[in-house]
């Protein structure tokens, strides 16, 4: 069994699909790892680190030839795969429904004709016994971390309330805007910043986990939000009349805060549009909105990917790519998501990893030269 890691190419990504800590590990399991030259440089990994683990490091092609399983953060161009074993896996994000052929479709449709079987790490199903293998929670908890970090470095004033000599400094009041696993982290992060946080979501289930924080929960209540956890905990998109409450509730609400941080996502669409440019025009000059789903289409009216973009005296914000600004730490959680699920199937006899059927059929993309997940077909 011979696992694969190549340095990633997509603009901007920085981190790596494998560390020394995971090779090691996967060795163990009686794997023969090989990891392509400068694929750590950008996590701070170096070569020797590798070879120090007992992988192979060598260039791309050789590192490829005859490969089993390759692993990816961002899965790679299939051309850069030719050598591989026939029907070889690569466990990667495949961002299938992304808006770009690079990633999206026609990348999955690629996948296919090289006979490739594509694993996407997006499609791990909410369970319970996958919560070690979700690489968006784990990419996430960091992302709503440096979001606020990022917005309180661009904030021109101070996060907590001091009292000095010279007089008081108030403290910033922040407003977390979807109260997934990176509002949560955003909320915990604006809280030991000394901030005075409220947060807002269209799941109920969200309220107590916001009090838990001790966060102030700021909820529409005139129209039914999504009750418990929905399908697999996520989102859908909400009616017409829901929307307009929240629009008012947000008005009334944001015109006091000095930082919002955004996270809503709805899978499979773009991003709802939570904050608009009137409701931009009745904040206070030097406040800061740092948008997280800027790259799915942005949560607020005028994001652009890493632009700073002023309006109303208002400055917003939001990263392309915010995992890879972390990258030592979100390549560290990123491979050890991707040895979890590997491991977590491991057959010993075999000597290789053969998946069940509720997490394989879940994450399985193309198999055979066929696309074969339920999620991508009609
Ligand atoms: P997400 O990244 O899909 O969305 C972020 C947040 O935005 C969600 O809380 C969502 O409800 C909210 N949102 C969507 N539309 C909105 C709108 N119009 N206005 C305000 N908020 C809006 O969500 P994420 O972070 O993936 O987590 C969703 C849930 O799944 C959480 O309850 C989390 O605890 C759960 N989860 C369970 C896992 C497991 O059991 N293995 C793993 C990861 C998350």
């Amino acid at each position: 069994m011979r696992i694969a890691v190549l340095k990633e190419t997509a603009p901007g990504e920085t981190r790596v699909a494998m560390t020394p800590e995971t090779a090691k590990k996967f060795i163990s399991l009686g794997a023969t790892v090989a990891v392509e030259h400068g694929a750590g440089a950008t996590a701070s990994i170096t070569d020797a680190a590798y070879s120090d683990a007992g992988a192979e490091v060598g260039a791309a092609a050789a590192v490829v030839k005859d490969a089993d399983i390759v692993l990816g953060v961002q899965a790679p161009d299939p051309t850069a795969l030719a050598g591989t074993k026939a029907g070889a896996w690569v466990a990667a994000t495949f961002d299938p429904f992304g808006p770009t052929p690079v990633q999206g479709r026609d990348r999955v449709e690629a996948y296919a004709k090289a006979g490739l079987e594509a694993l996407s790490m997006e499609f791990m199903p909410r369970i319970t016994r996958a919560q070690s293998m979700d690489v968006l929670s784990s990419q996430s908890n960091l992302s709503g971390y440096k979001a606020v970090i990022a917005a309180a470095d661009t904030y021109g004033r101070a996060f907590p309330m001091m009292m000095t000599a010279a007089g008081t400094v108030q403290a910033a009041r922040v407003f977390v805007m979807g109260v997934g696993v990176a509002g949560l982290q955003a909320i915990a992060t604006a809280k030991r910043l000394g901030a005075q946080v409220s947060a807002t979501d269209v799941r109920s289930a969200t309220k107590e986990q916001i009090q838990s924080l001790g966060a102030k929960p700021i909820f529409v209540e005139s129209v039914e939000g999504i009750e418990g956890e929905g399908s697999g905990g996520y989102a859908t998109e909400m009616s017409e009349e829901y929307q307009k409450a929240q629009a008012e509730l947000v008005s009334g609400h944001i015109a006091k805060q000095d930082i919002v941080i955004t996270t809503a996502l709805i899978p499979g669409r773009a991003a709802p549009r939570l904050i608009s440019d009137a409701q931009i025009a009745t904040m206070k000059p030097g406040s800061v909105i740092f948008d997280l789903a800027v790259a799915q289409g942005g949560n607020v009216e005028g994001s652009v990917p890493d632009q700073v973009v002023e309006k109303h005296g208002v400055k917003i914000m939001g990263y392309a790519n915010t995992p890879a600004t972390l990258a030592a730490d979100a390549s560290a959680l990123f491979a050890r998501n991707l040895y979890n699920f590997l491991s977590a199937f491991w057959d010993k006899e075999a000597g290789k990893p053969v998946l069940d059927e509720e997490i394989g059929d879940a994450v399985r993309l193309t198999q055979g030269g066929a696309v074969v997940n339920e999620r991508l077909k009609g």
